[in-house]
């Protein structure tokens, strides 16, 4: 393959890869240990709190986790730690500069899987691009670290658009295909999210889990027989603050707050509810129409996998009709929320089945606001 092609091209999906950590903490075990967390703490503080000086901590329950988000279980690279009521946050064994870090080493298994779906031998990738929400450091880029480890010979960045990072990278790399700039560009979302949850809030500690995607985008002319074809990309960004983390390289000035809650993920979960179901409906119907698709004649949805709630409402509008779990499979009860992995891994489990021709949508949709539609048709 010519790394340094300039002639345009046509994007279609090659494969997708994942990789699961073999942990999982079910919402028995996550609320057994936060109501633990919640009983240290208000014995901790007993006399302030009989004093009126400190309100009393809540108990979590499944019954609400499960009722509200759809999800039963995630998946965790390091569970011990996470449901240690003395500990509640992720603890990770360092390792050395010239040891593989914890992203990449779960990205390069994603990648791998990918590629092995493909038959593609990664000398053979032009581009990786590392599209997550959180990166574990800022550089040298965990992309090129990626790269390096799959040896490819060409280029590699990081990008983050929080929930939207794999769809941004999706249509990144397709524009790439398109303008002939490369051939084939793998795109891994290696998600790591017990590190942005504050794993002591009630109203968000079951929401995430940890997993890593990857995503083969490919010129139509290199692609296996059998492929995803991009029918077209669509990106939307509206600036909010009720998906926020302050997390960040200027705060190491201030130790006093580096723990405190906005450093981690904190939501105004109902107004993102509120607000991102209508603009993400909109966009795909707009999109459709665009595309000359019928988006009640889709058939199937893979929507990002943050909360059930939200995606039966979408899939309605979209589809005028209740979906069902074939029409729009959900990841979340064994996975939660995998913030930009969340579609790619509801597609990469649900797609062998349909058949030649099959249109279909993966969408994703989060903080920022972030959204993106990604139209395939299947071929072969
Ligand atoms: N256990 C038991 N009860 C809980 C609880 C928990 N862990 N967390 C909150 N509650 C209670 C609240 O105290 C509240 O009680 P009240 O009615 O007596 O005040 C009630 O449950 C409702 O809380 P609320 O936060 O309004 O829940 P919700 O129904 O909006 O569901 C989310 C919460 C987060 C699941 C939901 O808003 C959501 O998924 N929003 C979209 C999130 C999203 O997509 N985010 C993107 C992330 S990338």
């Amino acid at each position: 393959m010519n790394a340094h092609s300039t002639t345009a091209g046509h994007p279609v999906i090659s494969a997708t890869g994942l990789f699961t950590p073999e942990e999982s903490i079910s919402n028995e075990e996550l609320v057994q240990s936060f109501n633990a967390f919640v009983d240290r703490h208000n014995a901790q503080h007993a006399d302030a709190i009989a004093a009126g000086e400190a309100e009393p901590l809540t108990h979590s329950s499944v019954e609400f986790i499960e009722k509200a988000s759809g999800i039963k279980a995630r998946h965790v690279i390091n569970k011990a730690p996470l449901i240690d009521p003395a500990i509640m946050e992720p603890r990770h064994e360092p390792r050395g500069n010239d040891e593989l870090s914890i992203m990449a080493e779960i990205g390069v298994e994603a990648a791998r899987d990918a590629l092995a779906k493909a038959g593609r031998d990664a000398a053979d990738v032009d581009a990786v691009l590392c599209a997550a929400s959180n990166m574990q450091r800022p550089y040298p880029a965990m992309a090129i670290e990626i790269q390096q480890a799959l040896e490819i010979d060409g280029f590699a960045f990081d990008m983050n658009v929080a929930c939207s990072s794999a769809t941004f990278g999706i249509q990144t790399a397709a524009d790439y295909v398109r303008s002939g700039n490369a051939k084939s560009v793998l795109v891994v979302s290696p998600e790591i999210t017990s590190g942005h949850l504050n794993w002591r809030d009630r109203d968000s500690h079951f929401i995430f889990g940890d997993v890593a995607t990857a995503v083969l985008v490919e010129d139509v002319e290199i692609a296996p027989a059998k492929h995803w074809d991009i029918l077209g990309t669509r990106l939307k960004t509206v600036f909010s603050n009720n998906i926020r983390n302050n997390f960040g390289f200027l705060n190491r000035a201030e130790p006093e707050t580096m723990g405190s809650d906005d450093k981690l993920f904190v939501q105004e979960g109902r107004k993102v509810f509120k607000e991102v179901v209508p603009m993400v409906a909109e966009m795909i119907v707009a999109e459709a129409e665009r595309l000359s698709v019928d988006p009640t004649a889709l058939r199937r949805l893979w929507l990002h996998q943050a909360n059930a709630g939200m995606n039966r409402l979408i899939a309605q509008r979209v589809l005028g009709h209740e979906a069902n779990a074939d029409e729009s499979p959900t990841v979340l009860d064994t996975y939660g929320n995998t913030s930009s992995a969340g579609s790619i891994i509801a597609f990469h489990l649900n797609n062998e089945d349909l058949a030649d021709g099959d249109t279909g949508l993966i969408c994703s949709f989060g903080a920022g606001y972030s959204a993106g539609t990604v139209f395939v048709r299947k071929v072969g």
